[in-house]
């Protein structure tokens, strides 16, 4: 398999074949980086759910691995389903899951059941029960086994919230040092309400707090994460929690997204800072970023954050074969003040590529074209103040410019923008045509000059504006012939235009 089909991401994560869905169990072991993630073994639509898995030593190339955790009774007789989670090492083997010479690896996900009946634990659960379960693995992830005597470890939800059991998922687990606990964070998603639980053993889990609705609930929350960040690159340590919901994602898109809130955690319980709570704050403001994970296992300052970059408007129609759905480019994130509040920024993580670039002192009004057919690209614009009204990038066009995907940033409303109207095939939803925006009027910039950055890949484009506080994922399906590259200067021309672009390599060869 040479991944060259059409639309097949050069540089961003797929399967080989097959539906995916969210990233699961993100972690650095042992110098391995593991991608678990929601995949049916059996289909390109979603359904049997199962762990996928692939691992990585540098977040770029990727090994596909064998199914981690296949659905019970798969495939005629399912009884089990595997729900999204996440994976620790327990270093210490609170879990007694290690032997005297090799401590394991937990998973912590959910088991969906979708029929009633009574586990090999003892324990019985109703049709379409949703409970938070743990395996482990002695062999640094590449097998796991299943805590089939006591599966599920937390089989329902608080007894207020008894009329939620088919929903409450995507448990995310970490070791909370000051308090020497495990913290476990989980969604009632219908209540857009997280449930915080700590453990010492990842096996008793025990409720400490609540936190939500807050901000965007406009949809049903799913897939929490919390973890720290240092704050201006500083001692001083701050916690973010990560939230999907769906639909109301941001304003333009009518479909799902990511928010995240900035506060402090004591182990127990999540305190927002005032100012994160007074507006949503989107992780990425495109329509194509769901159920963000970052990894554990890594130093405080080194995370990273990797999504499903598609929308669960039409997350199972979108025109591709023999695989379904990829993954954002892995985001290293940091946390900046920016206009008095602590703002999550993104930078992506790639391979080596030679840059080269281009300099205008003036860019003319108009388009114009530079001199690539390459159709993985980075491209890295910067530029100053100018009379334009807009200025950016067309990517992907055909010779007569009928179809493209335009990226850039709007003067007046000070917005970087993706427009994505005549981009290519967009058949499989009304809404898929728009125009997609985020604000940047506190443009930092790259070398002094506002900047932004936009990775294309053969199906998607990513834009990075000014220091990376706001990001825009953004599917495209262009023809396979669509490769022109233009600058664009709306309105007068652009002053003191940088553009530097590198080819990207394909990450499969
Ligand atoms: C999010 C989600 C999760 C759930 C998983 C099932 O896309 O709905 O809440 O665990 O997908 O595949």
């Amino acid at each position: 398999q040479n991944y060259t089909e059409r639309y097949r991401p050069q540089f961003h994560f797929t399967p080989a074949k097959n539906w995916m869905n969210d990233p699961n169990g993100l972690i650095y072991h042992e110098g391995t980086y593991h991608l678990f993630y929601q995949h049916n073994p059996g289909g390109i639509s979603w359904g049997a759910m199962s762990w996928g898995h692939a691992t990585s030593s540098d977040l770029v190339h990727w090994e596909h691995q064998p199914v981690a955790l296949l659905a019970r009774g798969y495939p005629d007789n399912i009884t089990e389903m595997f729900f999204s989670g996440t994976a620790v090492f327990d270093a210490q083997n609170t879990s007694g899951f290690g032997t005297d010479d090799k401590a394991p690896l937990v998973a912590m996900y959910t088991s969906h059941y979708p029929l009633a009946q009574t586990l090999p634990s003892g324990k019985t659960v109703d049709a379409n029960q949703q409970s938070q379960s743990i395996a482990y693995s002695l062999d640094d992830g590449m097998t796991w086994t299943t805590y089939d005597s006591v599966n599920p470890v937390i089989l329902n939800p608080p007894e207020e919230y008894s009329d939620q059991i088919h929903d409450f998922r995507d448990p995310a687990v970490f070791w909370h040092e000051e308090t020497q606990r495990w913290v476990s964070v989980m969604s009632l998603p219908g209540l857009r309400k997280l449930l915080i639980y700590t453990s010492f053993n990842l096996k008793d889990w025990e409720l400490v707090s609540e936190f939500g609705p807050v901000n965007a609930v406009g949809g049903v929350w799913e897939c929490p994460s919390m973890f720290p960040l240092p704050l201006d690159g500083g001692e001083e340590l701050k916690w973010v929690v990560q939230i999907s919901l769906n639909p109301g994602g941001p304003a333009g898109n009518t479909g799902s997204g990511t928010q995240y809130v900035v506060g402090h955690f004591d182990g127990k319980t999540f305190t927002p800072d005032a100012n994160s709570v007074t507006q949503s704050n989107w992780v990425d403001w495109g329509p194509d970023f769901y159920a963000a994970l970052t990894f554990g296992g890594l130093p405080v300052e080194d995370r990273v954050d990797i999504a499903w970059m598609t929308n669960l408007r039409y997350g199972g129609a979108t025109p591709t074969d023999p695989w379904r759905s990829a993954f954002t480019v892995p985001r290293r994130l940091s946390l900046k003040t920016i206009n008095g509040r602590a703002t999550l920024t993104q930078e992506p993580i790639l391979g080596e590529a030679d840059y080269s670039s281009t300099h205008w002192d003036t860019l003319p009004a108009g388009s114009t074209k530079l001199d690539f057919t390459e159709k993985a690209l980075d491209i890295v614009l910067s530029f100053s103040e100018s009379e334009s009204t807009q200025f950016g990038v067309i990517v992907r066009a055909s010779s007569d410019l009928s179809e493209q995907t335009q990226v850039g940033y709007d003067f007046e409303k000070k917005e970087v923008f993706v427009n994505r109207t005549v981009s290519g095939v967009s058949g499989f939803d009304d809404t898929f045509a728009g125009v997609f925006s985020a604000p940047l009027d506190s443009i930092e910039s790259i070398e002094g000059k506002a900047a932004f950055r936009v990775l294309v890949d053969w199906s998607s484009v990513e834009v990075f504006g000014g220091a990376g506080e706001v990001t825009l994922a953004s599917l495209i399906f262009p023809s396979d012939e669509s490769s022109d590259v233009y600058i664009f200067s709306t309105g007068g021309s652009t002053n003191d235009v940088e553009v530097k672009t590198a080819s990207i390599e394909s990450v499969w060869v």
